[in-house]
């Protein structure tokens, strides 16, 4: 059964891609690369010694994308080509629209044409609104605060009116929560391009001595000790769940959110000693003020995924601090 994965190169979709294959499942990449590299998609390769088609396409190139569809007998698709840089998404909210939400559009044509109806879409925990209430579940209240979240957001309405609109199709809408840690081989992990605006890519770059020291961005919020409190998860936990998300898909329909976390917060300071702890190596840092746009306190109840999906994460924060400085010590450059 073959399987298109948009965005295949990206750091979820590297390691959804090694797990679909290890489940015996064909893939289709597309990727245009241009916030990942072809690289990844050569070690998932080596990682599962199986081959499979890539095509270098833009999403909104629409006769392209109907080609991969025409040479390739696909049956459902897993959708994470996308930006998803807040900060940026605030400079050029356009480019955002354009590319999350008519990308989107245009792949869903492009399905619906080809009759294929199966669709996997990342979103993400930025859905939820900010008073909502901890544990989130998934039918917390919405509403986003930045451009990004809200093409996240969009594109989950969008699908659900096209469900409405047609209820043979079954959608997923995976709401991820914080992904860090890389494959336990160390040979895919997360590569940004400048300046890592996420935190455990930011502690290993500073572990590798490559930044001086971590900024703690607030430690006055109502949590513990003062730090935000996020739902860290492993990537290979996240991708074993695109893995079940897909299976649920292939066997009903309908358009449903399922929150992707391990239902436990840790704080920015847990996170760093942890990683201390795991790895022998010493994080400075420094607390500089609250980051704009940023909450308290944010994780998930998984409890839905469990029940429908029978999915749950398994690993830690040890393991995800063991691998994510694997792959930062074993390829200081990424993918260079
Ligand atoms: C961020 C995005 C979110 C996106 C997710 C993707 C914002 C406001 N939110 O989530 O929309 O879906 O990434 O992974 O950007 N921190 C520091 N120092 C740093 C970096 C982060 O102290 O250098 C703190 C933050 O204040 C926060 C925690 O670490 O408390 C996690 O931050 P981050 O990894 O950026 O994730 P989110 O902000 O939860």
């Amino acid at each position: 059964m073959c399987i298109l994965i948009t965005g295949g190169a990206g750091f979820i979709g590297s390691h959804t891609c090694v797990e679909l294959l290890n489940e015996g499942f064909d893939i289709v990449v597309i990727d245009n690369f241009s916030n990942s590299s072809p690289v990844a998609l050569e070690r998932v390769k080596e990682l599962t010694n199986q081959d499979f088609q890539i095509y270098d396409v833009n999403l909104l190139d629409k006769e392209k994308l109907d080609h991969v569809f025409k040479e390739n007998k696909i049956e459902a698709v897993i959708h994470f080509a996308g930006l998803k840089a807040v900060g940026e998404s605030v400079e050029i909210p356009l480019h955002y629209y354009q590319n999350n939400v008519t990308g989107t559009l245009v792949l869903c044509e492009v399905m619906k044409k080809h009759g294929v109806k199966k669709l996997v879409f990342s979103s993400s925990a930025t859905v939820y609104g900010t008073q909502a209430k901890v544990p989130l579940t998934e039918d917390s209240p919405l509403g986003a605060i930045n451009p990004y979240g809200r093409s996240k957001w969009m594109v989950e309405e969008i699908l659900r009116d096209l469900y409405i609109s047609d209820n043979s199709w079954s959608i997923a809408l995976l709401r991820y929560f914080n992904p860090i840690g890389a494959h336990g081989s160390g040979r895919i992990g997360e590569d940004p391009k400048d300046v890592p605006n996420n935190l455990m890519p930011y502690i290993t770059q500073v572990a590798a001595r490559k930044r001086e020291k971590l900024r703690v961005f607030g430690n006055d919020y109502p949590t513990p000790d003062g730090t935000g409190v996020r739902d860290y998860i492993h990537v290979v936990d996240l991708a074993k769940g695109h893995v079940k998300a897909l299976g649920k898909i292939l066997t009903s329909t309908g358009a449903e959110a399922y929150n992707l976390g391990t239902g436990v917060g840790n704080s920015v300071l847990e996170l760093v000693k942890a990683f201390e702890e795991t790895t022998g190596v010493t994080i400075p840092y420094e607390i500089l003020g609250r980051r704009p746009g940023d909450i308290a306190t944010c994780y998930a109840s998984p409890a839905k995924a469990k029940k429908d999906l029978g999915w749950e994460a398994t690993k830690d924060l040890k393991d995800m601090c063991k691998d994510a400085w694997k792959w930062q010590s074993t390829n200081p450059n990424g993918y260079e």
